[in-house]
């Protein structure tokens, strides 16, 4: 992605009962290709208000959602996910519990399905918020999660992508295709998840803006559950996530969260060059999304059924 201003887009949701919004990952997909992503966020997002709609937890429910689309080979978390400089996957993941504050994440973890799910455990632990490389594989074997291999997680495209980037003929910072979702429940309490394989030939040991609190995931009741997806490191110096949240508390009852978001993204590309996309739901239920790359998957389902604010990209 160059650094020149790409086009910007934000979208906000007046205040829902319940809301679950996710995204497949900020980027740019080729247009024969938007729909799939399209087609498997809404799968995603129906997972999240399945939960929802029978009263569950917005914990649950972005757990939920994002299981669907680590599963989903057309992005870049668990099976799909991008290949490092070994040609590894090697997988970061964060959840958060608004109501709370609690948080479980994984960085650098070698192949295993579902590392959403591994770091929800690590939340329901509770003793620790992340576990990074080999002592996060420990902590899921301990925890009764099954490790996995490149070879059966790793996908055509995946290897197509690593290839061309190994080649010179493609960059190697962007991390399209993360995914995560955010949520509001009936309870009135918010969570967020965000899972991804990070940038393709990454370096051994580079840990994304997704697992840490912070920057790539965070949710806090009196702000809003945020997941980003893009440039990790640009994330990660601007410390986005809780910084939005901040915004969205300062915003509570206003609105106003997605023309806040699109700020923070201008900002944070002109301070950084990284570009990117982030979804939000603040502690009222009001949903948004903003990109400044081409394009970015996402859906969104709410409690009147609402679920016509779809759009793959530019
Ligand atoms: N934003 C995901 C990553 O850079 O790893």
């Amino acid at each position: 992605m160059s650094s020149a201003e790409p086009p910007s887009f934000s979208r906000e949701e007046p205040p829902a009962r319940w809301v679950v919004l996710v995204h497949g990952g900020a980027g740019d997909v080729s247009p024969e290709r938007r729909p799939l992503h399209a087609e498997g966020c809404a799968r995603a997002a129906e997972a999240g208000a399945a939960v929802l709609r029978a009263g569950g937890s917005a914990l649950d429910a972005v757990e939920a959602a994002v299981l669907v689309l680590e599963d989903d080979p057309r992005f870049n978390a668990g099976t799909g996910a991008c290949l490092d400089e070994d040609g590894e996957i090697v997988l970061d993941a964060a959840i958060m519990d608004g109501a709370t504050l609690r948080a479980g994440a994984v960085a650098a973890l070698p192949p295993f399905h579902h590392p959403i799910a591994i770091a929800r455990a690590a939340l329901s632990d509770g003793r620790h918020v992340l576990y990074a490389g080999a002592g996060a594989a420990d902590f899921a074997r301990a925890h009764g999660f099954t490790p996995s291999t490149t070879e059966a997680m790793r996908t055509e495209l995946a290897l197509q992508r690593w290839q061309e980037v190994r080649d010179k003929r493609a960059e190697s910072g962007f991390a399209g295709g993360t995914v995560g979702a955010v949520a509001r429940d009936v309870h009135g309490h918010v969570a967020a998840a965000t899972s991804t394989g990070g940038t393709v030939d990454k370096r051994r040991g580079r840990v994304g803006d997704s697992p840490i609190v912070g920057a790539g995931t965070y949710a806090d009741d009196g702000g809003a559950a945020i997941s980003t997806t893009g440039h990790g490191e640009a994330f990660l110096r601007t410390v986005f996530a809780g910084r939005l949240s901040d915004d969205a508390a300062r915003l509570r009852g206003v609105g106003g969260l997605g023309g806040a978001a699109s700020d923070r993204l201008r900002a944070m590309t002109l301070r950084t060059g990284g570009h990117g996309g982030v979804i939000a739901v603040d502690g009222d239920g009001r949903a948004m999304v903003a990109r400044n790359t081409p394009t970015m998957s996402f859906a969104f389902v709410r409690h009147d059924g609402a679920d016509e604010w779809r759009e793959a990209g530019a």
